[in-house]
């Protein structure tokens, strides 16, 4: 089963929006499979964001994800790693259409609230990045036969 790495970034811990965030994921069908509130160190956000390494919006990049806690997830199913994307907007939060998580909570490209694996290739990297294989769970949603 597809599983993607997400994120809800210092800005979204800060306004209390893990619940909102989790509830839309959950509601979606999608099975979150691994969590955690963490502190991120300088040295995991610049991996984290080695491909922008070279852009100039880098260096405030990695103080703000370092900024506070963030809610690390790993979430599993059907195409999660595409639709997980179509429900964060784009990266713009003025791009983002209304309904979508940056569309609708987010306004600056700096403070976009969420972060999501972009490719089947980075999600394998990511979640391996954030989480260590303990870490991520294989569990039976039980209920599931009864709806
Ligand atoms: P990127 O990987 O292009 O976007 P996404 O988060 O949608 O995958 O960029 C990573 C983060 O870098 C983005 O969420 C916010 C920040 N960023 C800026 O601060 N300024 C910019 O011009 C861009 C493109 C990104
Ligand atoms: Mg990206």
């Amino acid at each position: 089963m597809e599983k993607t790495f997400l994120m809800v970034k210092p800005d979204g811990v800060q306004r209390n929006l893990i619940g909102e965030i989790v509830s839309r994921f959950e509601k979606k069908g999608y099975q979150l499979v691994g969590a955690k509130l963490m502190n991120v160190s300088r040295e995991l956000a610049e991996k984290h964001y080695a491909e922008h390494k070279e852009r100039p919006f880098f260096g405030e990049l990695v103080d703000f994800i370092t900024s506070g806690p963030v809610f690390a997830m790993v979430w599993q199913g059907n195409n999660v790693i595409a639709t997980a994307r179509a429900m964060m907007g784009k990266t713009n939060p003025l791009d983002a259409a209304a309904g979508t998580i940056r569309g609708d909570f987010a306004t600056s490209v700096g403070m976009n609230i969420i972060h999501g694996s972009d490719s089947p290739e980075s999600a394998e990297r990511e979640i391996g990045l954030w989480f260590s294989a303990d870490e991520v769970l294989s569990y039976e949603k039980t209920i599931q036969r009864w709806i």
